[in-house]
């Protein structure tokens, strides 16, 4: 109902700025206006509700039930009032409720009925200020030679949603996996590689990832004891840098080796990325620091080159740095983030021509971005009206509050972790049908539990606030009841269902004879139409949990209606639910995509 909504809050803020003008007291108008109109604090109500009387009575220093029944009249001097509203209701110390007309209801359902996106408008072909309509989003990035641990499995699943979002508005997204593929890790990894397989490189092929790790470890061991191998680490970190073309190919073999395990990850997740890891920035990093230089931004601090943050301090109360250049010449993760943003939003060839970058990351490196951030504003790296936005998200946690391990104390891996999930998707199907006597094919069952498991696991990540650390529990997020994956699976079910017994073939389009009595009727259409305004949000805050709230209502909304109201017994009543159920399942269908979850017909 965005462009009622849109429309309503035109013509309150012409009546408050009349009602101001009438006052005197204009220039107060742009902030009153903000959040003008917003959602109805409770269904019944109304529609949605405004405020802003309360406010003008400390202004005019009046009653606010005497300044709202003015505003009122005000607004019913609008001809659209009469047309869009029901009522406007005065309520309590002054609020005004506003209630929609039936009829607008009615022809906002028809027009997503009709719609493929449910109501959700495209953004336009040219944007008002000229910018580009292109959205970076930067998430997965796991390191070479490292698990990819429970940490980037949410910031996999919660960037993927982000993107499918923009996506579906109609932006142009740029899926960018910032993989941890160069630094100083490599000297000690490849001189490992060099000692263990005498030279001859290519014994590395028939090395496992898991054995990438050990390797890694083993490795890390020996650069932290032996001084020896410390000081050839070194210097391979030189000769990869000056792109020796031994080293090089050594390290292209480890990141080969890791891309075949990420992307056996993101096969299995249904997870489209584009790897584009720090070491494509490497040819950049020296013009960050010759950049800086020349803004006179680069201070030189015990031998290392770095950005004195503002406003950022220790306990000490001294500013923050943010190192750009070590001591030793070697570049840091943020001189690499710095190049990153430059390349992103610059319009040349050499440069992507982005609007707005998205980090999806762990709470952790939240310090890290907006030092990033600040220093790539300084140096006027970010175009007018472009946005950098840091996603932060919160721990994993195991059901005890820690940190998520094995019975033996071990990490979980990723890949472990979506087996299980799927392992006990199919017992509990295998219960089920146990129970209803049903007898499914194994093609079935193995289709369904993946569903339901991998469905599990990404629900419980979106659904939760993000900022949050979350607690993994199997058992609540397969369960079929409460704001789970497989609960909403289940009420698409169950609307394919009432769809297979209606056998004679109706006419969606057959519009004449909508119409709608049953308070459950109307309480499902309010929900069903707020689907466009979820979205908004989610594109301006990120937080893809209000998509999984709002499915969550909209799910037990449905339910309440389908059994209060029978669909298929009234003849004249038929189309008119028919309706209501096809535009549940669509919306349910396109929001479940959006959060990177297959759908069933059964289950
Ligand atoms: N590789 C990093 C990690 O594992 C995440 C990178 C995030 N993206 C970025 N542009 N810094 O923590």
């Amino acid at each position: 109902m965005l462009i009622i909504f849109k429309e309503l809050t035109k013509i309150f803020e012409q009546s408050l700025l009349d009602n101001l003008e009438k006052n005197n007291k204009k220039s107060e108008f742009e902030n009153l206006r903000k959040n003008l109109i917003t959602q109805s604090s409770k269904e019944n109500f109304g529609d949605y509700q405004c405020n802003v009387c309360l406010s003008l009575s400390k202004i005019y220093k009046k009653n606010p039930r005497e300044i709202s029944s003015d505003f009122v009249n005000l607004l019913h001097e609008n001809k659209r009032i009469s047309e869009l509203c029901r009522s406007l209701e005065i309520a309590g110390p002054g609020f005004i409720n506003i209630k929609l007309k039936d009829d607008v209801l009615i022809n906002e359902i028809k027009s997503n009925i009709q719609c493929q996106r449910a109501g959700v408008p495209l953004i336009k072909k040219n944007l008002n200020n000229g910018l580009s309509n292109k959205v970076i989003v930067d998430f997965s990035s796991p390191n070479i030679a490292k698990e990819m641990h429970v940490g980037h499995l949410r910031s996999t699943i919660i960037g993927d949603s982000i993107s499918r979002i923009f996506e579906l508005r109609g932006y142009e997204v740029l899926r960018l996996n910032h993989v941890g593929d160069w630094g100083t890790q490599f000297g000690m990894l490849i001189t490992q590689l060099k000692d263990l397989y005498s030279n001859d490189l290519k014994e590395i092929e028939k090395i496992k990832i898991s054995d990438l790790v050990e390797f890694y470890k083993a490795s890390k061991k020996r650069f932290d004891n032996e001084s020896e191998f410390q000081k050839r680490s070194r210097e391979e970190v030189v000769k990869l840098q000056s792109g020796d073309s031994k080293s090089i190919q050594a390290w292209k073999l480890l990141c080969d080796q890791s891309r075949k395990e990420f992307d056996e990850i993101y096969k299995n997740l249904n997870i489209k990325i584009n790897e584009r890891g720090e070491s494509f920035y490497n040819p950049f990093l020296k013009s960050v620091i010759e950049e800086l230089n020349f803004q006179k931004i680069l201070v030189e601090d015990q031998g290392a080159k770095c950005v004195f943050l503002e406003g950022m301090t220790n306990k000490e109360g001294k500013p923050f740095p943010l190192i750009i250049q070590k001591k030793d010449g070697g570049f840091n993760y943020a001189t690499t983030d710095l190049a990153a943003i430059r390349y992103r939003f610059n319009k040349d060839p050499d440069g992507d021509n982005a609007s707005r970058i998205i980090y999806v990351t762990d709470h952790g490196q939240a310090n890290h971005f907006a030092g990033v951030f600040q220093v790539a504003k300084r140096a006027k790296w970010i175009p007018d009206n472009c946005q950098l936005d840091h996603v932060p998200f919160g721990l994993v946690q195991g059901i005890d509050g820690k940190k998520l391990k094995t019975r033996e104390g071990e990490t979980i891996r990723l890949k472990d972790l979506l087996k299980e999930a799927v392992r006990r998707a199919k017992d509990d199907l295998l219960k089920r049908l146990e129970n209803e006597n049903r007898y499914e094919t194994e093609e079935f069952i193995a289709r369904t539990s993946r569903v339901i498991g991998l469905g599990a696991v990404k629900y419980a990540d979106l659904s939760q606030n993000r900022i949050t650390n979350y607690q993994f529990s199997f058992d609540k997020m397969l369960s079929l009841n409460g704001n789970t994956a497989p609960y909403l699976l289940y009420t698409l079910v169950r609307i394919s269902g009432i769809k297979r017994k209606n056998d004679l073939v109706y006419d969606s389009k057959d519009f004449q004879s909508i119409n709608y009595e049953h308070q459950s009727e109307w309480k499902l259409i309010r929900k069903l139409l707020k689907f466009d305004e979820v979205i908004i949000s989610i594109e301006k805050d990120l937080m893809p949990n209000r998509l999984c709230n709002y499915l969550f209502e909209l799910c037990q909304t449905f339910n309440r209606f389908y059994d209060q109201v029978p669909i298929l017994k009234e003849e004249n009543k038929k189309v008119s639910r028919l309706n209501l159920c096809d535009l549940t399942a669509k919306i349910l269908r396109l929001s479940l995509e959006l959060l990177g979850i297959e759908t069933l017909e059964r289950m």
